[in-house]
């Protein structure tokens, strides 16, 4: 498990919080994905460290808690960005242009697709239809949905999210 933990981000960061979350569910039975929500809740993100910590504190194998993590989609290992920019690479998506969007984002923001910037602003990820193909091309930050976009729209779109 030790190489599966140092591949991960992740160290310092097992504050009061985490400490206060992981006591409250100390002899909960079936408590590791409502735990691991709760502490992604609080970090933003599943910190090797804080795992580890999780496994010595309610005595759970650290490879359980590593494939429940990497099991289940919602849970991430590294830091992700503030905005989670998704793409859409839906058919109707595709069709109209999504592929110039991902890669104009690509370029503005210096990653690649599921990368985070730097400054951990945004985190770009391509997903499948996102259900709203009458206004394709489109493209969510956060909860927000922009449609019918050219790849410099998508890039302006950014300019409103710090
Ligand atoms: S294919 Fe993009 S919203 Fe449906």
């Amino acid at each position: 498990m030790e190489t599966q933990a140092a591949a991960v981000e992740g160290t310092g960061a097992v504050d009061e919080g985490v400490r206060q979350i992981v006591a409250s569910f100390r002899g909960r039975k079936g408590f590791l994905i409502p735990l691991l929500q709760a502490i992604q809740h609080h970090c933003g993100y599943l910190p090797a460290d804080v795992l580890e910590y999780i496994s010595q504190e309610l005595l759970v194998p650290l490879a359980e808690i590593y494939g429940v993590c990497t099991f289940y989609a919602q849970f991430h290992l590294k830091p992700r960005g503030r905005h989670i920019v998704r793409v859409c690479r839906g058919t109707a998506c595709h069709v109209r242009g999504s592929l110039a969007i991902m890669e104009k984002l690509k370029s503005v923001l210096k990653v690649e697709e599921n990368g985070t910037t730097e400054d951990l602003r945004f985190t770009l990820e391509p997903v499948a239809c996102l259900g709203a193909c009458g206004l394709a091309p489109v493209l969510m930050v956060n909860d927000e949905t922009h449609g019918r976009l050219t790849p410099e729209d998508a890039a302006r779109i950014l300019d409103n999210y710090a």
